[in-house]
């Protein structure tokens, strides 16, 4: 009769242990809450009013409201959470109230009622909205400008789920080496390995989302393609990016040349107005755009474009792939030592004809005598060490 009531003392304090678990969990969860929603009484009916004119506002945006709506949702075009691999030509939610956010809503209701330019006009066309209801949205938009767009990081749930799973770890180890109040080891390391399991998971999904890595392509400010330059329109790679063939970097154009042939071209086929008309604004008010940075070398790492595109004649689309087909910029290689030195191993380059390479005695005796008939990267030095490294 032993044995049944010893399994029953272990369930038992499993429950006990999991119970609370559970109650220290809901402990913590609700003191976020009640640590900031200090406030003063008299400011909380008008917050509320305003809360309220922001929720409708949202609804009608997101098309819930009115019930006999015949247009479709503004969501569907202006989405909340832009990032796509592929480009969304329509201004986000938070692009447009980012715009409205310092005009008055007379401004707004020129702009969203009567379009102007081809794609508005194709866009925005048959929208019955009351002004009232306009008002609204009007109201939720700039409060998404002040708020920023639901955020897609890590909630305070899956925080606390964290803490709560380092927790158990603690208890469970806490209990394998000295208290050893659960009899079933294997019970304790069982619980152990899974808690583990489940924060190294979640450790690592967050730093997937966060590592920028091979087919990185963020969202940029402005809606930049380069199929739509480099591509269709055939602008050369070094119209924009001018300092590639002499310089260490390849440089980001500023918004004055852009400006070459933006001052006549003022809408664009896929984006309307709104993307160019950002160039022309960031160009008169001499603010400098803040494009998201791609490729990204290590500091300890030296990499020159000069010595590469001027010198070696290594064409962008080894390193960078297709760009004149990107809408969006994605990163193509991996920027690992073993990219650099497999493909110094791998590439020949044009010694004779060359004058760059003329104080190369050595290898050029040798070419001569026959020892040597095709001189790669790795042969002028390319893979020591110090040449790559500070
Ligand atoms: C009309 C000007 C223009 C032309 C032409 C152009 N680019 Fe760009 N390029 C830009 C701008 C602006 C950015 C920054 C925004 C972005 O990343 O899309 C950029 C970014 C890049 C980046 C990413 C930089 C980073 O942050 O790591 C690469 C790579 C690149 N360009 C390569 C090319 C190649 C290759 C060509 C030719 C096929 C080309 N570009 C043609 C303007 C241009
Ligand atoms: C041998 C490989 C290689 C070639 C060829 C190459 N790039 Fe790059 N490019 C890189 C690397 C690596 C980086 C990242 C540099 C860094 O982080 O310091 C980079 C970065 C860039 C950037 C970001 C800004 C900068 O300069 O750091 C642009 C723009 C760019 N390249 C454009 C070009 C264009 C245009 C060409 C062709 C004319 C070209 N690249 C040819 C490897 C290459
Ligand atoms: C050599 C001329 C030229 C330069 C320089 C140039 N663009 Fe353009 N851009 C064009 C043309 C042509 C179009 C296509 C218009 C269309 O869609 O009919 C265009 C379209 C665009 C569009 C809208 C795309 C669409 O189809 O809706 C944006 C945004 C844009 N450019 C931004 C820029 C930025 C930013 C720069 C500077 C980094 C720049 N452009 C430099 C010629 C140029
Ligand atoms: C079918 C897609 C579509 C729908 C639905 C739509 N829009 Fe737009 N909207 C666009 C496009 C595309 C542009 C940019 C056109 C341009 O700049 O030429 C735009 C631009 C705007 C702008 C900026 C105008 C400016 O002058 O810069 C505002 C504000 C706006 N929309 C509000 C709304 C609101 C509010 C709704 C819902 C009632 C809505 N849109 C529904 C496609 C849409
Ligand atoms: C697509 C092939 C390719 C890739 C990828 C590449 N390189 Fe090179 N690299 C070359 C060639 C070809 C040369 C020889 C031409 C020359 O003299 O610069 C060279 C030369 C060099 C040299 C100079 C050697 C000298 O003459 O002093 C350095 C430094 C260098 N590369 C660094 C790098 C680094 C760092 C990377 C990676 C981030 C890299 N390379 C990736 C092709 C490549
Ligand atoms: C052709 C260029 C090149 C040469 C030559 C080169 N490296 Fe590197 N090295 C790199 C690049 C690029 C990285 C960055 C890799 C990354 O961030 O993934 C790197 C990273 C490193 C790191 C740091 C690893 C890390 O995780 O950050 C060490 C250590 C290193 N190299 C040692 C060496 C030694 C030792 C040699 C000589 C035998 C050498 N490298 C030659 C390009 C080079």
């Amino acid at each position: 009769m032993k044995r049944p009531s010893l399994y029953l003392t272990v369930t038992q304090r499993i429950r006990i242990a999991f119970a609370v678990f559970i109650l220290s969990f809901l402990a913590l969860s609700s003191l976020p809450l009640t640590l900031f929603s200090q406030e003063d009484p008299d400011e909380i009916v008008d917050d509320r009013a305003h809360e309220e004119d922001v929720t409708r506002g949202e609804r009608f945006f997101k098309g819930l409201l009115p019930k006999d709506r015949k247009f479709e949702a503004c969501v569907s075009c202006h989405v909340l959470n832009a990032h796509a691999d592929t480009m969304d030509w329509n201004p986000s939610a938070i692009d447009i109230a980012k715009k409205f956010a310092g005009k008055d809503f007379a401004d707004f209701q020129a702009s969203v009622m009567q379009p102007n330019g081809k794609k508005m006009e194709a866009s925005h066309k048959n929208f019955t909205i009351e002004e009232a209801d306009l008002k609204k949205v009007k109201v939720y938009l700039d409060d998404l400008a002040v708020k920023g767009p639901p955020s897609l990081g890590p909630t305070i749930t899956q925080i606390l789920i964290f803490i709560g799973l380092g927790l158990l770890i603690t208890l469970a180890l806490l209990d394998l080496i000295f208290f050893r109040k659960i009899k079933y080891r294997f019970v304790t390391v069982f619980i152990l390995m899974l808690a583990l399991v489940l924060q190294v998971k979640m450790v690592a999904d967050a730093a997937i989302k966060l590592g920028r890595s091979q087919d990185y392509a963020p969202d940029q400010p402005i809606k930049f393609s380069h199929k739509v330059h480099a591509g269709d329109n055939k602008i050369d790679c070094k119209y924009c990016h001018t300092t590639v063939e002499y310089g260490k970097s390849a440089g980001i154009p500023a918004m004055e040349l852009c400006m070459n042939c933006h001052v006549l071209v003022r809408e664009g086929t896929r984006s309307g107005k709104f993307e160019i008309a950002k160039v022309v604004e960031a160009n008169e008010t001499k603010t400098p755009v803040e494009w998201v940075r791609i490729h990204n070398l290590p500091d300890h790492v030296f990499f020159s474009h000069a010595q590469h595109v001027g010198v070696g004649k290594v064409d962008c689309k080894q390193c960078h792939g297709d760009v004149q087909n990107m809408d969006i910029v994605k990163q193509n290689s991996d920027l690992s030592m073993g990219w650099c030195i497999n493909c110094h191993r791998d590439t020949k380059v044009n010694f004779k004809d060359n004058a760059y390479y003329d104080n190369y005695m050595k290898l050029h005796d040798q070419i001569k005598s026959g020892k040597l008939d095709t001189v790669r990267a790795v042969n002028i030095g390319a893979n020591d060490c110090m040449r790559c490294h500070y």
